[in-house]
């Protein structure tokens, strides 16, 4: 029997922080269940009043920040400083300043040491592109495999400090595969609700093996997220989904770590993937309170990309100047973007217009060619993040992003987390019906040789390949 005990908003500690009504503008007290205004309907952020009293200072931040990474008193586990993103504190909800600098362990922090993940140099991408400066900012290298992980963590601990017993979302996968691993190690119980057919079996393994009750609903992630917004105010269980302002919070830590990577250099764009708009949200939301606290001297641009099948930012960006969301019905195989209602549209609009980013949307084709070009430079990722790649190839051609500037791709998720499509790239059954394509993207195929167990076959096979 589900507990009855906690049917109301979640009560936890507000001293360092408020929450905000994005459309209203209102203050409340406390958040429902649903994350949404009482007034207005529209979506609460989190704020930090106090920053305009008492600002933290930049250069202390920075080297407190510094000093937790690199210090070799982190021997003790359970300290939050391991944790890639609650080793910025300062700038998250949840700890009183006193208790952010003492940097205590936390029991109550849920934590499978997130974040610190790795910024590599993209050379061989960077020659195609014609952009020498081309990073990529792995978040597939998460401990669940992506970037939910670091707002995971955050909202996981305030379900758990809130009392709740039950935490649940709607996914098209990472999210599930991410909060059923914190759920688990949180002691938690956790229901998952994904589109039947619609996620790759990777991502369904993890949300099994980590112990999620797990629903396979026959409709899309939009019908999944609207049930959950229905049974969120029916039941006790909280919701950790990217309307959960906790999340995006986490998920900021991302472009913190960034340009502490970049020794406070900002790059001059960010390129991410845009599915539900949670993740450009959070990091738009995190450029801006850097720039604010003075740890960075100016914005990148921050472009968001969508699958041309799942195109709902675009649409709403070109067709309705931002002002309203133009939903679509989404197709594409990047299942982790196939979404066509994204609920934070609101939020990525402002980060978008504030930073100057563009919004950009790719074929499959552009995927697929994306996807293999990033996993020849030994690193992969999984198609919804190669779409970050095929955008950047776009912006250049509009001129948008010049040779001489410095480009950042987020990689949101492990290459592993779809090989089904990895293989029927490399297989040549992609785009089966379509000639013209598998042509232009023979070049990049590897498909697995099948050979009679012999020296002789294998020393062939070395030998036409050194000739290829
Ligand atoms: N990349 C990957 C690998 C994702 O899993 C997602 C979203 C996105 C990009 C888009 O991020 O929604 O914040 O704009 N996946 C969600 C999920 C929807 O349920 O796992 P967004």
């Amino acid at each position: 029997m589900l507990p009855q005990a906690f049917t109301s908003a979640p009560s936890v500690d507000q001293s360092n922080f408020r929450f905000h009504c994005i459309g209203c503008g209102d203050f409340p007290t406390t958040a429902g269940q649903d994350f949404r205004c009482a007034h207005c309907g529209d979506l609460l952020e989190i704020t930090f009043p106090r920053w305009k009293d008492t600002k933290p200072n930049a250069e202390e931040l920075r080297s407190i920040w510094s000093a937790r990474r690199l210090s070799s008193e982190r021997i003790d586990l359970s300290r939050v400083d391991l944790s890639g993103v609650w080793r910025f504190r300062e700038l998250l909800p949840g700890f009183s300043s006193g208790e952010a600098t003492a940097g205590k362990s936390d029991p109550q922090v849920i934590t499978l040491r997130e974040g610190n993940t790795p910024l590599y140099e993209l050379p061989q991408c960077a020659r195609i592109t014609g952009v020498p400066r081309l990073f990529a900012k792995h978040q597939g290298m998460n401990p669940t495999g992506s970037f939910k992980d670091t707002g995971m963590t955050v909202a996981a601990t305030f379900a758990r400090r809130a009392g709740f017993q039950w935490v649940a979302c709607a996914s098209t996968g990472n999210t599930s595969a991410s909060m059923a691993a914190y759920a688990a190690r949180g002691g938690l119980r956790s229901l998952v609700l994904v589109p039947e057919g619609k996620i790759s079996w990777s991502k369904l393994s993890q949300a099994l093996d980590y112990g999620a009750v797990t629903c396979q609903l026959r409709t899309d992630f939009d019908g999944c997220l609207r049930l959950l917004q229905e049974l969120v105010v029916r039941a006790p269980v909280y919701q950790l989904n990217s309307i959960n302002p906790f999340r995006l919070e986490g998920q900021k830590t991302l472009a913190i770590e960034l340009l502490e990577q970049l020794n406070w250099h900002p790059p001059d764009h960010i390129i991410v993937p845009g599915g539900n708009l949670g993740n450009s949200s959070a990091i738009g939301k995190a450029l801006l309170e850097m720039r604010d606290l003075g740890l960075i001297s100016r914005l990148p641009k921050l472009s968001v990309i969508q699958a041309a099948g799942a195109n709902a930012l675009v649409r709403t960006i070109r067709e309705a100047d931002g002002k309203q969301l133009v939903s679509v019905r989404p197709e594409t195989r990047a299942t982790a973007i196939r979404i066509g209602n994204p609920a934070s549209w609101k939020k990525a609009v402002h980060v978008l217009q504030a930073t100057g980013g563009a919004c950009e949307e790719v074929s499959e084709i552009e995927i697929a060619q994306a996807k293999a070009e990033i996993g020849a430079e030994g690193i992969g990722c999984e198609p919804a993040s190669a779409v970050t790649l095929a955008g950047l190839k776009k912006l250049v051609m509009q001129k948008f992003v010049k040779p001489d500037e410095s480009v950042v791709l987020v990689l949101t998720g492990n290459l592993l987390k779809d090989p089904d499509y990895t293989i029927d790239f490399h297989r040549g059954d992609l785009f089966k019906s379509d000639t013209s394509a598998e042509i232009s993207l023979k070049p990049l195929r590897r498909p697995p040789i099948v050979l009679d167990a012999t020296l002789d076959a294998v020393m062939r096979t070395l030998e036409q390949a050194e000739k290829a």
